[in-house]
């Protein structure tokens, strides 16, 4: 597009900014991508992608190949001549929820001192409502004030290149309707509708997707309690009440709740951001309070499946980072449960494809392995925190044969159930009824053992 505007400065090489900066480097624009992280940039210029996410790696290579995508660590060469700057900075949580604007406000300041007279100021960061409006004060450059649009970004770890690619909408918001327009052109290759608004509306798009799918998932997460005292199965109450159109069945997956990054931190700041103005945003708090209540009711799960009992009990853990397809580990489940697991006396032992070196730091007492099948062997109960695949498609006719007591928590609701119980397992899930272990069939003269079985209180 020839009137796209030309070059654009990305501020900061985190998931957003980075993505971000590759899709739109592919997309034909200049980008220079700027950091203020030098070991993120040495590691991006040996050709290496800071964070694991599926796509990244190759379209990094391609645009850093052919001279689309820049690496930058001084701010006036990168802003120079910039048409867009783009800031995709952190705005990570305050020890009150609200969301930490320290280093949205450090960069505004650096890019409107190196603003040209086409310059565009885009905050692409999540930030809460009335934000974009109260940092115009800081646009004021030689009598010039310089235009500040906010477009948030809808991407989710582990799909966040697909999903730049294919995004339901592009949210712009601003009182520059030129401005606006300008950064429009930005996604104009893109499949999707463009939304212009004010800042403020498109702050609260922003907040309101995360929190209504964050209710989603506690909405599943209560009705599966409800499914364990009445026997239902949630699973197929879930495809029927996701069937109904009006509903849908994403996020409706019950389980172990939401993590990472953005659901926990921008529900608890859309609270924060209410009760600032007196208003008193229950769902919210009760979404927060039901996600939590999740993991520990899993913890008090798998005790009672071990008789009460979890000190000196191994307990494997498959999945350590929130969500498959991501490293991030950020607020994810699996760090509650095998630091409430451990306090508890237990002997953890946990594994994950690709998210150890994140999680080394916050479990100190806790054995990581490489190999899942390592992790299983010996363990009193095999609990499953992330559905990655490899953990569904695991060789459970091989784990049978490794583990100590035959048992298996579900905290995904991801395994093949009736596959666990043939091999003697008894199987737990989280709103479903438990499956004991099937009957032994009379093996045939001649052929192989069966996993030997445990009797599970
Ligand atoms: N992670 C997600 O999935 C996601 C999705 C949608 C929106 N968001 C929002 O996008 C924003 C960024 O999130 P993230 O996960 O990419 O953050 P991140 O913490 O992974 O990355 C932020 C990057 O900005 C750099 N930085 C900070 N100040 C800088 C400065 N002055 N100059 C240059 N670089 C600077 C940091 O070094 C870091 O590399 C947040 O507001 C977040 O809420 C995140």
């Amino acid at each position: 597009m020839a009137d796209r505007p030309n070059p654009l400065c990305m501020v900061g090489a985190g998931y957003v900014g980075l993505v971000t900066a590759a899709c739109l480097a592919d997309a034909g624009v200049d980008v220079r991508l700027l950091d203020i992280d030098a070991a993120r940039l040495a590691l991006l210029r040996r050709g290496r992608a800071p964070i694991h996410e599926p796509l990244l790696d190759e379209l990094l290579a391609e645009v850093l190949a052919n001279g689309r995508l820049e690496l930058h660590e001084d701010a006036a060469t990168a802003m120079d001549g910039a048409q867009i700057i783009m800031l995709a900075v952190g705005t990570p949580p305050l020890g009150d929820g609200r969301a930490d604007l320290t280093q949205v406000r450090a960069a505004l300041t650096q890019a409107v001192q190196h603003a040209g007279p086409e310059t565009v100021i885009v905050i692409k960061s999540t930030v809460p409502p009335g934000t974009t409006a109260s940092l115009r004060s800081l646009c004021r450059r030689n009598g010039r004030v310089v235009p500040l649009a906010v477009c948030p970004e809808f991407l989710a770890e582990g799909s966040a290149v697909r999903d730049f690619r294919q995004p339901p909408q592009v949210v712009i918001g601003g009182d520059d309707p030129e401005a606006c327009k300008r950064v429009a052109l930005l996604f104009g290759h893109l499949d999707a509708p463009v939304r212009i608004t004010d800042s403020t509306s498109a702050e609260l798009i922003k907040y309101g997707v995360n929190a209504f799918l964050a209710l989603k998932i506690s909405f599943i997460n209560e009705m599966a309690q409800l499914c364990e005292y009445t026997g239902a199965d949630v699973s197929s109450v879930a495809d029927g009440i996701g069937t109904d159109e009006r509903i849908g069945r994403a996020f409706l997956g019950a389980g172990l709740g939401f993590g990472g990054s953005c659901f926990p931190k921008d529900v608890r700041a859309l609270d924060q951001a209410a009760s600032y103005h007196g208003q008193n945003f229950q769902l919210l708090r009760a979404a927060v309070e039901v996600n939590q209540q999740a993991r520990s009711r899993f913890v008090a799960k798998i005790q009672r499946a071990l008789n009460g009992k979890l000190a000196k009990r191994r307990i494997a853990v498959l999945g350590l980072s929130f969500k498959p397809g991501t490293d991030d580990v950020r607020q994810a489940a699996s760090i509650d449960v095998i630091r409430h697991l451990e306090d508890l006396g237990a002997s953890v032992v946990a594994t994950d494809p690709v998210a150890m070196a994140n999680a080394r730091p916050l479990l100190p007492r806790t054995d990581l392995v490489d190999d899942p099948y390592a992790c299983i062997a010996g363990a009193d109960a095999v609990v499953v925190v992330t559905e990655w695949p490899e953990y569904v498609a695991l060789d459970w006719p091989r784990a049978a044969t490794l583990v100590r007591r035959h048992l298996v928590v579900d905290g995904r609701n991801c395994l093949p159930v009736d596959q666990l119980v043939d091999l003697g397992f008894t199987y737990i899930g989280v709103g479903r009824p438990i499956r004991k272990p099937r009957p032994l069939k009379r093996a045939k003269p001649g052929s192989k053992p069966r996993a030997e079985l445990v009797a599970v209180p």
